[in-house]
Order: structure tokens, then sequence, then C-alpha cells
């Protein structure tokens, strides 16, 4: 297949897609993506999402599907399991859920009844919308109870848990964050859990991939029953999700993704996934994951060292968060227009118990995966660091933000993106 041929043909066909898409490669090419869910793909994985693959349905699962035509697809998601198997020590693994958001409902629905009690992180605290949002169905079919983040560095209160743990019983207890920048105590979960005779599970969509690289702890060697990922943010992989659960949950996780929720599966992300996380278990991956938290420390430092105040006041995984009114005296949506007028991008961010609306929150989230893969490092972050605290300082001063954004450029030009 000629790319370059076929990209002068969608030129010709659909300009206004073409020049959409032109523009996005320019935009991610000169700006910084700082945004923590975000990340850059492995090149290798791109071809494989526009591959033949596309155009199979496989309904199913290997040896069991409802089409004919299979051998392929058997191939590709045996091997997709079993590599995430491998990779994060797990007794069985489902790699169909379209996304992150199936993902977790195939869970919850999978193993328990609707109206069942789950108790789970508050959402302002660094929760996930998927883990009872009262605006997501999953919030109005079951009864989602909740922990904070009150200990004394802003982390988890365990005690607080065990305490809310005792007196609602939940059937499932969820850890796993959106914007948490702490590490988790998954073995005190696990025990708390056993206490109360209820199930885990660990969404851990943000840090996949600093598991995978064992930067940080795995669930599973605590004893979860569940723990999901997303594939596209740390991972570095395809838009996707993984199920990794015990043997004795397996049957229960399949049929929920499919028949219960899902149709085919997208095989052509099932392909990018398994290649993934090949990827992912070379040693290069290792230095990533190390890289990436290296490189949040540093960030971190830069930003304290500019009297930022983060929430918790620092970080252990990859992700911050700016409390933006305590800091510049502006809310989170003005500080993310002001550093997309530099062309770094990130996102606002709600803040512990904020007395502000998420759509304008009083905090700001950023993330170094992004950066790592293009192969950014600690010196970088400091500047990094600098340019974030001296535009929220002066954001009206249009002459300043102009020479800001020009060090922005002069930054990202030194750091191609990959696969791009
Ligand atoms: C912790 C967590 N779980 C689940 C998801 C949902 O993933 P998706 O957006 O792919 O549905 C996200 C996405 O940001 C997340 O951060």
């Amino acid at each position: 297949m000629d790319l370059n041929r076929l990209r002068d043909d969608l030129a010709e066909k659909d300009p206004d897609l073409f020049s959409a898409l032109t523009l996005e490669e320019d935009r991610q090419r000169k700006g910084l993506e700082l945004i923590p869910s975000e990340n850059y793909c492995f090149p290798e994985v791109l071809p494989l999402l526009g591959s033949a693959f596309t155009n199979k349905y496989s309904e199913g699962y290997p040896g069991r599907r409802y089409y004919g035509g299979q051998p392929n697809t058997d191939t590709i998601e045996t091997l997709a399991r079993e590599r995430a198997c491998e990779l994060f020590r797990a007794e069985h693994a489902n790699v169909q859920p379209l996304s992150g958001s199936p993902m977790n409902q195939a869970v919850y629905l999978g193993l328990l009844e609707p109206g069942d009690t789950i108790l789970a992180m508050d959402l302002s605290h660094g929760g996930h919308l998927t883990h009872g949002a009262p605006v997501s169905h999953m919030g109005r079919l079951f009864n989602f109870v909740r922990y904070k983040t009150i200990g004394a560095q802003g982390d988890i209160d365990y005690d607080v848990l065990e305490e809310t743990a005792i007196k609602e019983r939940p059937k499932l207890i969820v850890c796993g964050h959106s914007s948490y920048p702490r590490e988790v105590n998954y073995a005190r979960f696990q025990v708390i859990a056993d206490k109360v005779g209820a199930l885990t599970m660990a969404d851990v969509s943000h840090v996949g991939g600093l598991i995978a690289g064992d930067a940080l702890q795995n669930p599973l060697d605590h004893g979860f029953d569940v723990m999901t990922t997303t594939t596209h943010k740390s991972l570095r992989g395809p838009r996707g999700g993984l199920i990794l659960c015990k043997t004795k949950h397996a049957k229960a996780i399949d049929a929920s993704v499919f028949p219960g929720l899902q149709g085919g599966p997208h095989m052509n992300q099932i392909a990018a996934t398994a290649l993934t996380l090949k990827l992912a278990a070379a040693p290069d991956f290792r230095n990533y994951a190390r890289a990436v938290l290296a490189n949040a420390q540093a960030l971190a430092q830069s930003l304290r060292d500019h009297q930022v105040r983060l929430v918790t006041g620092g970080t252990e995984n990859h992700l911050l968060v700016i409390d933006t009114v305590e800091s510049f005296g502006m809310d989170g949506r003005r500080a993310q227009e002001v550093l997309d007028r530099i062309e770094l991008t990130t996102n606002k961010q709600v803040i512990p118990d904020d007395p502000n609306p998420p759509m304008r929150p009083s905090g700001l989230r950023l993330g170094t995966p992004a950066p790592t893969a293009r192969g950014m490092g600690e010196a970088d972050m400091a500047i990094v660091g600098r340019l974030i605290a001296s535009a929220l300082r002066s954001p009206e001063d249009e002459t300043h933000l102009a020479g800001l954004e020009a060090e922005v450029s002069a930054l990202t030009a030194r750091f191609p993106v990959p696969g791009l």
C-alpha cells in the first residue's frame, strides 16, 4: 500500500477532510501535548489500524465465532490475550472492549446485579465518569458510594475507606483514577475488601503502561479480582480497553463483553493491541515508563520552584493537578485557554471538593506520557514548567505570550512526533 499515493488521492477526492488532517498533524507537531490521558501511539501500530483486519466481522471468541473465515482473526486475538496475560501477570484477558467505558461497564454488568452497591473514588477527588457519575448510565444502574482523598497529603485516607466499606458493605470496591497523582496502596484495598467480602477492581487506565513497564505496582500482584486498562494512554497502543481477571471470573466477564454489551470486536484494533503488548514487553519500554515518572517529578519540581500549588503537593505517577485559582487567581478553563494560546495543550480539571462547576473548575491537569514519547527529558520539563507559570502570570500580555509560543515551537522542533 503506497501511503503517499493514498494521501494524494485524499487531497484530491476530499480536500476538506485532507485539510483537517494536515492541520491536525501540524498542530500535533508544533504544540506540546500535556494532557495525561493522551499519548502518541507506537508508529508501528498505526498501519495495523488501517489494515485488512478492519474488514472482518468476528463476533464470538477464538474457536467459537458466529461467522466463517476466522483463522487469522483467531491468531491475532489469541496472541493479544496471551501477551496481555504474560505482561500483566494475569490469569485471563479479554481484549475486545471497544474503549475504556464499555470495558468498565462490562465488569460491573458481568459481576454484579443492578442496584448492587459499589464503593468508588469521589469524582472530584480523581475518580472517572465510569466510576458512577450521576450523569452516567452506570450511576443510575448501581448504587455508588464514595471515598475521598482526605489524608494528610491529600491522598486516600485508608482508615476512612475501611470504615465506609464496613458501613456500606459494597459488593465491589473500585480503585483507579483519572486525576489522582499518588500511588495506590493496593494491598490495603485488598485487605479491606476481604474484610467485607467485596470483589476488587483496579481501573489502571492512566497508569497501565507504567505498570507494564514495571515502574508502578501491579494490583493483580496484590490479589485483585479484576484490573482494567485503556490501551491508548501510557501503554501507547490503539484506542481500546483490556480486562484482566482471575480465571474464576473469566466466563462472566467474557459473556458480559460479548454478547452482553458489544457486537463484533474491532479486529484491526485487536491486531494493533497485540503488537502494542509485544512492544510494551521489550526492555525499551521499561526505560520509557521510568522516564515518564522522572519527567513528572521534574515538571512538578519546576512548577513548585515557580510558586505553583499542586494538589497533594506533587506526584508519584505521571500526572499533576495545578490549583489554578490559588496559584494564578484564574479558573482552570481560562488557564487551559491561555496555555492553548502558546501551544501547550492541557485540560481543565475539578479539584477535591471543588466549589466550582466542571466546565469552570479550579484546576488544570497535566501529564508526561506524551512529551516522554517524543524523547523529551527532565531538562525539557523544567523549561515547560517555567513556560506554564510565566504564561499564567501574564495572561493578557500578548507580546509576552507570543515570545513564549516561539519558545514552545523551538522546543517541539527538536522532538519529532512518533509516527508523523
Ligand atoms: C480511569 C479511566 N477509566 C476509564 C476511562 C474511559 O476510557 P474511554 O474514554 O476510552 O472510554 C478513562 C478515560 O479517560 C479513564 O481515565
